[in-house]
């Protein structure tokens, strides 16, 4: 099947959309991303986008920090995203990448006087951690990255190198996943993910001051926590000792779902094994991202108009067109 994204206000084969090695935002990290999940309901043969519009508000707010001009408004990305899932014929789940970028070829660390340049692709993507009997994780040595030196509510490509240092250090150490802390020892968030522990009976994670990533995932978690369990969530900073002696540690992100920690620095967290809070809002998320829990119809887009998922026949565009004959 042809894949196709959509760069530089046009859609076109992915294998066509291309940049040169001298493009700022390769050499300085200069551009901004979403990560956004497209959840395939086979039963409603039906593509959910989750929570589409908060993706675009917060790079909206990341591209204000990098003073990066979007080609439109959220809600119009709304819809080219839609569009874009349905031009490929999704029918599995999917991940959406809008980046936004300091395009120009241009040398000199800045961000003024560049052109701005957007893209959209999407891929099949499944789970992203691979230990369905919950992750073991490992506090390293690389610290978050400070607010004071990249705004860390923006989703910044080059923040991006901080994470795969930790993550990396992580695997390297036999871990499934980092626990990065902040440069005052708190506990931070993954390398991808928010971090949640269950202490007696609440919900305790990092507040935005401690330089997480503010997720998506995290408020999803938060909501359906207290409203659909009656649990509150505690944000405020968070030793890390409180996580090994802590009753369960889930993590949240739109890659890793929510995903049970059941080993920390080689300490099990509460059983060892997944523990029940975790294991119920891990199934509430599911019920609300696969668009099965009807009060969180809401948070999700439909990509195709209701009972008429395309045929293959229908979603592929012949071999050969031309990228502006697909365009729209
Ligand atoms: C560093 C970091 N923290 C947290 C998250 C979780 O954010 P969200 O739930 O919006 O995907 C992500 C993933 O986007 C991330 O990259």
């Amino acid at each position: 099947m042809n894949a196709y994204c959509y760069f530089r206000s046009q859609f076109m084969p992915l294998a066509e959309a291309k940049v040169g090695i001298v493009t700022h935002a390769l050499n300085y990290g200069t551009g901004c991303f979403e990560g956004i999940r497209g959840n395939w309901n086979a039963e409603q043969q039906q593509l959910y986008l989750f929570r589409l519009r908060d993706h675009f508000e917060r790079l909206a707010r990341s591209c204000r920090v990098l003073k990066i001009q979007l080609p439109d408004s959220p809600e119009a990305l709304c819809e080219l995203t839609v569009e874009l899932c349905r031009r490929n014929g999704f029918r599995e789940d999917v991940y959406v990448r809008p980046l936004a970028f300091k395009g120009s070829e241009a040398i000199g660390v800045r961000l003024h006087d560049l052109q701005d340049d957007f893209a959209l692709f999407a891929v099949p993507f499944g789970n992203y951690h691979e230990a369905p009997d919950g992750l073991r994780c490992g506090t390293v040595s690389w610290r978050r990255v400070p607010d004071l030196a990249i705004p860390t509510r923006a989703k910044v490509t080059g923040i991006y190198v901080n994470s795969a240092l930790a993550r990396t250090e992580a695997h390297e150490h036999g871990y499934d996943e980092a626990i990065m802390l902040t440069k005052d020892d708190y506990v931070c968030e993954g390398s991808g993910e928010n971090i949640f522990a269950v202490i007696r009976g609440q919900l305790v994670t990092p507040d935005p001051s401690q330089d997480i990533l503010v997720g998506i995932t995290r408020d999803s978690v938060i909501q359906l926590a207290r409203d659909e369990l009656g649990i509150p969530t505690i944000e405020r900073s968070l030793a890390r000792n409180e996580l090994y002696v802590a009753d369960e540690v889930f993590m949240t992100g739109t890659a890793a779902h929510v995903s049970p920690v059941i080993e920390i620095d080689h300490r099990p967290i509460g059983t060892g094994a997944i523990g029940p809070i975790t294991a119920r809002l891990r199934e509430l998320y599911f019920q609300a991202i696969y668009g099965r829990h009807p009060k969180y119809l809401h948070w999700c887009t439909p990509v195709y108009p209701a009972h008429t998922a395309l045929s293959a026949s229908e979603r592929d565009v012949p071999a050969g067109m031309a990228a502006a004959d697909i365009a729209g």
